[in-house]
């Protein structure tokens, strides 16, 4: 295997969705958010991880990663997020997915795919509440429901909206509450019945907004343990799943004045001992890192040094005496007692959390663990994913 991989603590994502769903108490369900190959981490293991520690469905963002579920043998109701083209429709109502509906289009096409096929295509409606990316506009649903009504075969299980800064602006975050609120009240009258499942909870607005929750939460970031600064007042407890690590491949002295990697970007101010590490931005480990990270050696930070370049680290390693080749160094998790978070590198990128893991690539290895004695990890049959 190559001397660089990402381990995923299986037990950890398990904890961190079956502590969610105490903090929720059994009436609200819980859909996994396993889009992007599941942040990153492998959708089939998360996916099957996240359902036996009490998820109700899996959220994906588009037709393709739906069937890769089925298609491994996954037994799970699975919800399309992102609008879907309308030449899916009949593989969506053929596999029985969920989709949104977002317009009218969609809506038709769905309904004559079901008339087709003699089954119901599962739908739930997204509403726009303010973020102004997708969704039915608020102002437009009791129309577009008393219109949908007369379509045959749509079989309406949910109504969602998604919130634009639930862990930024409550003023906003509440506003676009308020008005789900309002319009699924009127999508009911609308429709003369009660619509199942309501859901609008991102991992921001879950641990902060317990008014949010109503029939179902979407968590991504919390089932992965990853959340950036969580600041939430229904903080379940929660561990990252996640390590990054690699072998030193090799050590050399380095001579003060000399320049390290392209564009010699750093310079040592003394004598020092570097080491190359196999992982590079063609991994997901961001060039922004580039003289901009640690990385942990022995339990101790040391600094990444020059340029990240696309298979190659480079950290200087002269604090630690006598480090050497394949030492297993860790660049995101925990070593010891020193911990680089997910967060802590999207601070140092500027950017979500979510971007940091899935955007590791599938280059990197990925490793399934547990805890020692975690019956529930340890006797799961992972399901066509090939490692464990
Ligand atoms: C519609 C929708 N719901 C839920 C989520 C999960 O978000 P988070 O990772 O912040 O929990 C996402 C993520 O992008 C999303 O697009």
């Amino acid at each position: 295997m190559r001397p660089a991989w990402l381990e995923i603590n299986l037990s950890a994502i398990a904890d961190n969705v079956s502590n969610l769903k105490t903090v929720l108490g059994p009436q609200r369900e819980i859909i996994a958010v396993v889009k992007a190959d599941g942040y990153g981490h492998g959708v089939l293991p998360v996916s099957q991880v996240a359902l036996n520690a009490g998820a109700r469905m899996l959220a994906v963002a588009m037709v393709e990663e739906a069937l890769e579920l089925t298609q491994a043998g996954l037994q799970a109701e699975v919800l399309i997020l992102s609008a879907t083209p309308r030449q899916a429709a009949a593989t969506i109502v053929e596999y029985g997915f969920h989709a949104p509906l977002t317009d009218m289009a969609g809506a038709q096409a769905l309904s004559q795919a079901a008339q087709e096929q003699h089954r119901p295509a599962n739908v739930h409606i997204k509403v726009d509440t303010g973020m102004h990316r997708l969704g039915v506009a608020a102002e437009e649903i009791a129309d577009y429901c008393a219109t949908i009504k007369s379509l045959p075969g749509l079989a309406i299980r949910g109504i969602f909206t998604h919130f634009a800064s639930s862990s930024s602006d409550p003023q906003f975050t509440l506003a676009q509450l308020g008005s789900f609120k309002k319009v699924t009240a009127q999508a009911e009258a609308a429709l003369g019945y009660s619509i199942p499942l309501k859901h609008c909870a991102n991992s921001g607005a879950i641990v902060r907004y317990p008014e949010s929750w109503l029939d179902a939460v979407r968590p991504g970031a919390l089932i992965y343990g990853i959340p950036r600064n969580p600041g939430g007042v229904y903080m379940p407890t929660m561990r990252q799943a996640v390590t990054l690590r690699a072998n030193i491949s090799c050590v050399k002295p380095i001579e003060a004045g000399a320049g390290v990697g392209y564009g010699l970007t750093w310079t040592a101010s003394q004598d020092t001992q570097i080491a190359l590490l196999p992982v590079g931005y063609a991994d997901g480990y961001d060039r922004l890192l580039s003289n901009n990270a640690d990385a942990l050696l022995r339990g101790q930070r040391v600094p990444v040094v020059g340029a990240v370049s696309m298979d190659c680290t480079i950290i200087d390693v002269g604090a630690i005496a006598g480090a050497g080749v394949d030492e297993e160094v860790v660049l995101v998790g925990q070593q010891g007692d020193e911990n680089i978070t997910v967060a802590e590198i999207a601070d140092r990128c500027d950017t979500v959390i979510q971007e940091v893991v899935s955007r590791f690539s599938p280059r990197l290895p990925r490793v399934y663990t547990h805890d020692p004695g975690d019956v529930r990890v340890k006797e799961l049959e992972l399901v066509d994913s090939g490692q464990q």
